[in-house]
């Protein structure tokens, strides 16, 4: 949530990785993403853009067909950026939020707050959305349609590099480093290029206008007078700032301390695209974590310190090398990463996605360039994951100093600050600065306030300066910046000392670290991550297959009877019951379908166990992936599916428990029958 449109650009438009699409997939990605007919082919050749393209379209259809998630107000024609979730999608997104419950706020005490999306103005004022959450815009002169200015000029500098076969040296040259500073053109510059390439409307290819900034919150009013402006929130993070201090007081006046909140967040995009990727309406999971500036160590680092993952530091891109392997307990004590606080939850992040189901391979945490960050963080790295359209920003994970307690304590005159009690009183050295009322008052009549308040907010080395000025030379020209002039200060008028004082405690505003989950564009990369694509029995013919871990599967489990007869129904409803009360989600199919057809059915929206009745004392169970089947009693198949399905074993654990079901020639004819 950096606000300018500089750090909100796209991760595509961040400087390349020289990386082929698919080059770090491992066997089993790679074996999938070839069945879903992506190449791993370099990403700068248009065959490999092909297959891209052919594989999304493939995982989208199936999405969309199969009611994961559909385009809102569909038969009004819908709106771009707004997506619906269907039944699957639904359960998979409540499947990744209980985790994310579970992997945060249950697993590290955080205060878990829900606080409202309409914001009043003041708030977002202080934040510096209302003057700075902004992206640069276009229009189509003639249509008036919108563009983003920097995804224009995007497009253009990729689209060359990547179609373009009779490219000088120089130019490729030129559009790549147009494509690595993006992030830092002004307004100004964004246009000269758009015109100086000749860029037009890609609709209508009418000329563009000059480029301007545009305010992406949602603006409305609150209460009927219209007096009292207010936005829909665009992050939820604002509400966990303005509670800090009843938040800091609810854990008992002690830092660290952790605040989270999920929640749906606003921004006008200017032209979504990418479907869940960048739309108008989200969820986000953030964490806020309230650290001393001065003791940013961790208490639980060594627990990830020796995981070793994808990193991109600023240095290797900004020399043209490659995302590399790190080890992160290296990369903090080698200063590569700030901070312990900020390393331990990179390390914690790339735990939660991988046990997700994302590919570890293909995700990265990328270090922000220095022209990205504000220019109060400390540090950022944001958690990119690889998918048709690229890299993807999924997570932000920031250490944003002191500023966003600060910006609230100055604009609400609440104190935002913590406080540490001292075992023993210290002796400190403080400068006090006594500014005499009756020499002042004398001088300066009507003004004399002012230039008392002047007197006492200056620096110490003003002071201090001032100090040795009047001791040399017994006056000293002064500016008073309310008074807008420079005024006389005399040595009768201020003395200026260091002091020895007795310190009981320290107050300070503390740093927060920041989390930021962005959870459809997780859940989009876990969709593809998941999908592959194995041959039916007719010729040419796909199945489309989701491989969700069960943790996020949106249902767990099927059961059919083999042949529609009473016998078989009687034990398949037996069968549900027991794992309705086993808290397990499943779907019974009597339908009188192949079991071919109804195993397809389910493998396309990535239930991990089927279990048919063919028989009424044992049944089969059978692994969507491999495919392989085993023998179960009746009365024990629910607490094996628990098993598999709450992660306590895996299919291959359980599978030499039992016997390996071999389905009869006439039920293979069957189950191959689709
Ligand atoms: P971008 O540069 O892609 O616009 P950002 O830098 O503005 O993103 P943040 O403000 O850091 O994003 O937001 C935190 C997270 O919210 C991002 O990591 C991303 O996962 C998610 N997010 C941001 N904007 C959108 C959007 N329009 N649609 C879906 N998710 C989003
Ligand atoms: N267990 C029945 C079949 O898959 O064929």
């Amino acid at each position: 949530m950096l606000l300018s449109s500089a750090s909100r650009a796209l991760a595509a438009a961040k400087p390349r990785s020289p990386e082929p699409f698919a080059a770090a997939a491992t066997a089993v990605l790679l074996r999938r993403q070839l069945a879903a007919g992506m190449a791993a082919a370099p990403a700068s050749s248009a065959s490999a853009a092909g297959n891209r393209e052919a594989f999304r379209v493939a995982v989208t259809n199936t999405l969309e067909r199969r009611l994961f998630y559909v385009p809102s107000f569909k038969i009004y024609g819908g709106v771009a950026g707004l997506y619906d979730y269907g039944p699957p999608g639904c359960a998979v997104k409540a499947n990744v939020l209980a985790f994310w419950r579970q992997h945060f706020v249950l697993e590290e005490g955080m205060l878990e707050v829900d606080c409202p999306c309409v914001t009043p103005e003041v708030v977002l004022k202080a934040s510096g959305h209302v003057d700075k959450f902004t992206d640069l815009m276009v229009k189509d002169e003639k249509t008036g349609t919108c563009y983003r200015a920097d995804h224009l000029l995007k497009d253009f500098c990729k689209d060359k590099l990547e179609k373009d076969n009779t490219l000088s040296p120089e130019k490729t040259a030129e559009f790549n480093h147009v494509l690595a500073v993006l992030d830092d053109l002004s307004a100004e510059q964004l246009g000269a290029k758009i015109k100086e390439y000749g860029i037009v409307a890609p609709d209508t290819k009418n000329p563009l206008s000059d480029p301007y900034p545009f305010n992406l919150m949602f603006q409305t009013s609150i209460g009927p007078s219209g007096l009292s402006p207010g936005y829909m929130r665009p992050e939820t993070a604002q509400g966990i700032f303005v509670n800090f201090k009843d938040l800091y007081y609810y854990n008992g006046n002690k830092l660290p301390f952790a605040a989270a909140q999920i929640g749906q967040a606003f921004r006008n995009e200017i032209s979504p695209r990418q479907g869940l990727l960048r739309v108008r309406e989200f969820t986000l999971a953030e964490i806020e974590h309230f650290v001393d500036p001065e003791d940013k160590s961790h208490p639980k680092f060594r627990d990830v310190s020796d995981l070793e993952f994808l990193m991109f530091p600023r240095e290797q891109q900004l020399t043209g090398k490659s995302a590399m392997k790190l080890n992160i307990g290296q990369a903090v004590s080698e200063g590569t990463v700030n901070n312990e606080t900020l390393g331990y939850f990179i390390g914690r992040v790339y735990l939660f996605l991988t046990q997700l189901g994302i590919d570890k391979d293909r995700l990265r945490f990328r270090q922000h360039l220095p022209n990205e960050m504000a220019h109060y963080a400390a540090d950022c790295w944001d958690a990119e994951i690889e998918c048709s359209f690229g890299w993807i920003e999924c997570v932000g994970i920031a250490d944003r100093s002191a500023y966003d307690l600060r910006a609230h304590s100055d604009k609400s005159g609440v104190a935002l600050e913590a406080h540490e009690k001292f075992a023993e009183p210290r002796e400190v050295e403080k400068l006090v600065i006594t500014p005499s009322k009756k020499e002042l008052g004398l001088a300066f009549k009507g003004n004399q306030r002012m230039v008392l308040e002047a007197l006492e907010a200056m620096s110490e080395t003003e002071a201090l300066n001032m100090k040795s000025a009047l001791e040399s030379k017994g006056e000293v020209e002064f500016k008073v910046c309310t008074l807008g002039k420079d005024v006389t200060i005399k040595k009768s008028m201020v003395s200026i000392n260091m002091e020895k004082k007795k310190e009981h405690q320290r107050k300070f505003t503390p740093s927060v670290i920041e989390p930021s989950f962005g959870i459809g564009r997780i859940i989009y990369c876990l969709f593809e991550h998941c999908f592959y694509q194995r041959p039916g029995k007719a010729e040419d013919e796909q199945l489309n297959v989701f491989g969700f871990p069960p943790l996020v599967a949106p249902i767990k489990c099927t059961v059919f009877p083999l042949v529609k007869i009473e016998k078989f129904e009687v034990v398949a409803k037996k069968i549900s019951k027991a794992l309705t009360a086993a808290g397990i989600s499943h779907i019974i199919d009597m339908t009188g379908n192949t079991i071919g057809k109804r195993y397809a059915r389910t493998d396309e929206i990535g239930v991990p166990l089927a279990i048919t009745v063919d028989n009424t004392t044992s049944v089969t169970v059978r692994d969507r992936d491999s495919k392989d089947q085993i023998r179960v009693e009746v009365d024990e198949v629910a607490s094996v599916v628990k098993e598999v399905t709450d992660g306590q074993s895996t299919w291959a654990d359980i599978m030499w428990r039992y016997p390996a079901h071999t389905a009869s020639a006439a039920e293979e004819e069957e189950a191959s029958e689709t």
